[in-house]
C-alpha cells in the first residue's frame, strides 16, 4: 500500500554524491521538497558538481555537526541517510576517520531522533553488500554453506575459488539472501553494518519506521571517475579513457552484482513510500553475476577503445570472490525489479562520460595499499 502524499519534506544526507544525486532528482520529480546535507568531500568532489538539482536546497556541512543536523531534521518528515566515506581499501588505514564519519555521524543523527522534538516518520539508510563478506555458496556434498575467508596460502598459489568449510571441496556461488550471516572484511563494511544495525535498533525502539537497503555494486553516471577509492566501473573507465589497461586482481573471474544507479534511486523511493518495507533489510542488486574481466571488456567495447587488461594474479586482503544478491524479498515486498540491463546501464554511463576528463589515479592508490601490505 502506498502512503498518502503527506510525507513531502525530506532530507537526503550525502545528496550531492553519486547515488544521492539521482535520488534527489527522483524525489523532486515525485513532488517532494528536498534538502540535502553534504560535506562536498574533496576526494569525491574536486569542484562543485554541475548536476546539482536547482529545485533542491543544498546545505554544505558535516553530519557530525549536531546543531546543523538537528535544525534540518526538525524541518522534515523523512530522512534518507546516504552520507558516508566509501573507500573500502582506504578504510583499512584511515580507520579513525572512517569510523568517526560513518559510525559517529550516524550516532549523531540517531541521538537527535532519540532526544529532540521532531516529526520524522521514516528513515531509509544506505547499507552495503560488503557487510556479507563472502556470498552464499553450495557444496555438492554439504549443501548451502557460508565460507568465511580464503587461506592466504591458497591465494599465493592462485587457488582463487572458495572451499567448503566442512569438506574443503570447491563450492559454487548461489544468490545471497538477507539472512546470510554478516561477516564484514573491511573497516568500511564494518561501519556499514554498524550504520544499518544502529538505525534499525533506534528505529524499532522509538517506533520510527526504518528501512536498510543493502546496495550491491552500483554503476552509472556521476560516479566520481577520478576517485581511485571508489567502484570498479569508475576506476576501469578512467584507466581506459586515459589509454591504460584496467588492472585486474586475481584472475578476473571473480563476480559481482552490478545494478544501475537509477534502479537504486527508484528502490530507495519505493522503500520510503511503502509501509511494507518498514523495519526490514533488503538486498538491492540485479541478481545476476558479472565477472570483473567482463566489466573491463564491456567498457572497452562501449568506449570504443581497445587497451587490453593487466591480469595481475595478485590479490587484496579482504577481497571476496563472489557475492550476488538474492532479490526475492525486494520483489515480494517492494514489487520492484531492476529495469536496467547491464548494457542499457552502460549506455547511460557512456552518454555522461563523453564530457568527462577523468584523471587516472589508480597507481597512487595501489601504492598506498602495497606500502601497507594490503595487496600481495
Ligand atoms: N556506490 C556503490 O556501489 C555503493 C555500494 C553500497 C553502498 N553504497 C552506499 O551508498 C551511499 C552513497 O554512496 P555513493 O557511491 O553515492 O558515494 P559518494 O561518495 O558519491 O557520495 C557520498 C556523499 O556523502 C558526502 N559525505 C561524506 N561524508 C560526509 C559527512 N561526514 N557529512 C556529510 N556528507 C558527507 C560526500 O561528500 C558525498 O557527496 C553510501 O552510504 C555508500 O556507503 C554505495
Ligand atoms: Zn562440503
Amino acid at each position: 500500500m502506498v502512503k498518502s502524499s503527506m510525507l513531502k519534506k525530506v532530507l537526503v544526507t550525502g545528496g550531492a554524491g553519486f547515488i544521492g544525486s539521482h535520488l534527489v532528482d527522483l524525489l523532486v520529480e515525485e513532488g517532494y521538497q528536498v534538502k540535502t546535507l553534504d560535506s562536498f568531500h574533496t576526494q569525491v568532489h574536486k569542484e562543485k558538481p554541475t548536476y546539482l538539482n536547482p529545485a533542491c536546497e543544498y546545505i554544505e556541512g558535516d553530519i557530525r555537526d549536531r546543531k546543523l543536523l538537528s535544525s534540518l531534521v526538525a524541518d522534515v518528515e523523512g530522512i534518507f541517510h546516504l552520507a558516508s566515506r566509501v573507500g573500502v581499501g582506504q578504510s583499512m588505514y584511515q580507520i579513525e576517520e572512517y569510523v568517526d564519519e560513518n559510525v559517529r555521524g550516524t550516532a549523531v543523527l540517531l541521538d537527535i531522533l532519540a532526544n529532540e522534538k521532531h516529526n520524522i516518520k521514516k528513515l531509509v539508510v544506505a547499507s552495503s553488500m560488503s557487510i556479507y563478506g563472502e556470498g552464499a555458496y553450495n557444496c555438492d556434498a554439504c549443501g548451502v554453506v557460508y565460507p568465511v575467508e580464503r587461506e592466504v596460502s591458497d591465494l599465493r598459489q592462485g587457488m582463487w575459488e572458495m572451499k567448503c568449510p566442512h569438506c574443503k571441496a570447491v563450492v559454487h556461488p548461489i544468490p545471497t539472501p538477507e539472512n546470510k550471516p554478516l561477516c564484514p572484511t573491511s573497516i568500511y563494511a564494518q561501519t556499514k553494518r554498524d550504520q544499518e544495525e544502529m538505525c534499525l535498533l533506534i528505529g524499532k525502539t522509538y517506533g520510527i519506521p526504518t528501512v536498510a537497503l543493502r546496495f550491491f555494486n552500483v554503476f552509472g553516471s556521476r560516479q566520481a571517475l577520478s576517485n581511485p577509492y571508489t567502484g570498479v566501473v569508475a576506476i576501469f573507465s578512467s584507466r581506459i579513457i586515459n589509454g591504460n589497461p584496467p588492472i585486474i586482481f586475481e584472475d578476473g573471474k571473480q563476480t559481482r552484482d552490478f545494478i544501475h544507479v537509477k534502479d537504486i534511486a527508484k528502490a530507495c523511493f519505493l522503500s520510503y513510500e511503502k509501509e511494507e518495507a518498514d523495519y526490514q533489510v533488503f538486498n538491492l542488486g540485479r541478481g545476476k553475476p558479472v565477472s570483473i574481466g567482463e566489466i573491463s571488456r564491456l567498457l572497452q567495447k562501449i568506449l570504443k577503445k581497445e587497451v587490453g587488461e593487466e591480469i595481475t594474479g595478485r590479490f587484496r586482503k579482504g577481497d571476496i570472490r563472489h557475492c550476488i544478491a538474492d532479490i526475492a524479498k525486494l520483489k515480494k515486498f517492494l514489487s520492484f525489479e531492476p529495469r536496467y540491463s547491464l548494457e542499457e546501464g552502460m549506455e547511460e554511463l557512456l552518454y555522461w562520460m563523453q564530457n568527462e576528463q577523468p584523471e587516472d589515479n589508480i597507481l597512487k592508490a595501489l601504492q598506498e595499499l602495497e606500502g601497507r601490505r594490503l595487496v600481495e
